[in-house]
């Protein structure tokens, strides 16, 4: 693929020549994390394809699949006026990212003419209103619903399938389980079983890949399909990017460098990671890398049992709208972060200030530039300020926002959270905190089978009145 296509991960500002000897590193303290670099390059690379890490094979066993998933997109996007996907954590924010990233920024807004794909909506929450304001703005007849959830048991994703499924049972009768998809585990859980039942179109999530890590099976790969979204490109750009951090080299392997550097900037303090795109386009990104980088890193016990409480806090940011939120506390305030920028070298527009103020210096000197060199002159001056002030910055630069490069930039950050997890000595791929929210929620509902949860639940210490204001 030509050079131009590749994105870059540059790390000067985490040096101490560059971001002051008090916070950065030193190329002699780099040399020295080779040895621990090699054990968690080791190790990833062992685990390739192996219990939770079947994600690392999808950029190269997703064809036949991907064939069906474009013919199926075809007919949908033929038939149906509005896709919306049910599913909540990893089997809904790698669907919103790569719409954000790659479909128009007012995609439902357009005109049909123009959008060429159904409206989208990913609802992943419980929260009624938005139900409500959903379902007053869809055509059910004209929508076709993709339920996403690989145990095929999450509350929140089996509330939201009960509604529609009775909304559509009551508008079209037999003719509903046409407009539904399940994407779910082809052997587990309950989805499966109704999918059967009910006659839906399945597609399934393999095995060994986990909610936050399936953005490259048919998890992400339908809805992105529906939109038009170039999924082999897609796939290729993670091919690639497992191609570029095959070596196990750390100077020659951008994720495992990454990692290695996040790694050494938790053993200072630094328990906060803040991803900030400069573009509209990859704001959801952010999103999706916090929950990757949180839920996956965040562990109480290492892989021998030993209390630990790892892992750095992801925060999502903006660029240029953070600029006037948060980056005054990232420049000022505690040396307990690290920021990564993400640049785009060419955006996907130009816009040109116009002339105008011609009395007013302050505001004409913008007169004559475009929008592209403001907001890259913005991010170059925010990692001025951040490096002046000694606080720890890399950046990702991007040639473009497309298929390829998104495709680069999550296996990039999949790659990186299995180095950092291997650097931790922690499983990677368990969320036991996240499952832990889900039994109780169980056990309150009165699912059968957790009826010792409820029992832990009813014992628990009650709140007092006088903590209450
Ligand atoms: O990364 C994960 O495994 C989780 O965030 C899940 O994606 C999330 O809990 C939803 O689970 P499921 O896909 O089983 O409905």
């Amino acid at each position: 693929m030509a050079k131009k296509e590749t994105i870059y991960f540059d790390y000067n500002n985490m040096m101490a020549d560059y971001v002051g000897e008090e916070q950065g590193f030193t190329d002699k303290e780099l040399r020295a994390a080779t040895q621990i670099a090699t054990k968690a390059f080791e190790e990833v690379k062992a685990g390739r394809g192996q219990n939770m890490m079947g994600w690392t094979e999808l950029p190269y066993n997703q064809a036949a699949v991907a064939e069906d998933i474009m013919t199926t997109a075809k007919a949908i996007k033929k038939n149906f006026d509005s896709f919306v996907v049910l599913g909540i954590g990893g089997s809904a924010l790698g669907p919103m990212a790569l719409f954000q990233a790659l479909c128009h920024l007012h995609h439902n807004e357009l005109p049909k003419s123009k959008r060429k794909a159904p409206k989208f909506y990913v609802e992943d929450n419980v929260d009624p209103e938005r139900m409500k304001a959903l379902l007053d703005v869809i055509d059910v007849k004209k929508t076709m619903f993709n339920v996403i959830t690989k145990s095929g048991s999450t509350s929140e994703t089996m509330t939201q399938y009960l509604i529609i499924s009775d909304i559509l049972k009551k508008a079209l009768g037999k003719d509903f389980a046409s407009h539904v998809i399940a994407t779910t585990s082809e052997t587990k859980g309950n989805l499966i079983k109704i999918a059967k039942k009910e006659g839906f179109k399945t597609f399934f999530i393999p095995d060994g890949v986990g909610g936050r890590f399936s953005e490259l099976c048919p998890v992400g790969l339908l809805p992105a399909a529906v939109l038009g979204i170039n999924i082999k490109q897609f796939l290729d750009g993670a091919k690639f990017m497992d191609n570029k951090c095959s070596k196990q080299n750390l100077f020659k392997n951008p994720a495992l460098m990454a990692a290695v550097l996040q790694f050494l900037s938790m053993k200072k303090g630094k328990n906060i990671s803040v991803m900030m795109p400069y573009t509209d386009g990859l704001k959801l990104m952010a999103d999706w890398y916090a929950q990757l980088w949180g839920e996956s890193l965040g562990k109480s016990t290492d892989l021998d049992g030993k209390k630990v409480y790892v892992g750095q806090t992801p925060v999502k940011a903006l660029g240029v709208t953070d600029q006037h939120s948060q980056v005054q506390l990232y420049t000022e305030g505690p040396f307990d972060k690290v920021i990564t920028l993400i640049s785009v070298q060419n955006y996907r527009a130009t816009m040109e200030i116009s002339q105008g103020c011609e009395d007013i210096p302050a505001v004409n000197f913008l007169c004559g530039h475009t929008m592209n060199e403001l907001i890259t002159a913005e991010c170059n001056a925010t990692e001025y300020a951040l490096t002046k002030s000694g606080k720890l910055n890399d950046r990702i630069i991007l040639p473009e926002v497309n298929a390829f490069t998104v495709g680069q930039l999550m296996y990039f950050f999949m790659l990186q959270t299995a180095y950092t997890g291997a650097l931790l000595h922690i499983d990677t791929f368990n969320q036991p905190g996240v499952e832990e929210g889900k039994n109780a929620t169980y056990a309150l509902l009165g699912r059968e089978g957790y009826e010792q949860k409820a029992a832990e639940l009813q014992s628990k210490k009650q709140k007092a009145e006088k903590y209450i204001l």
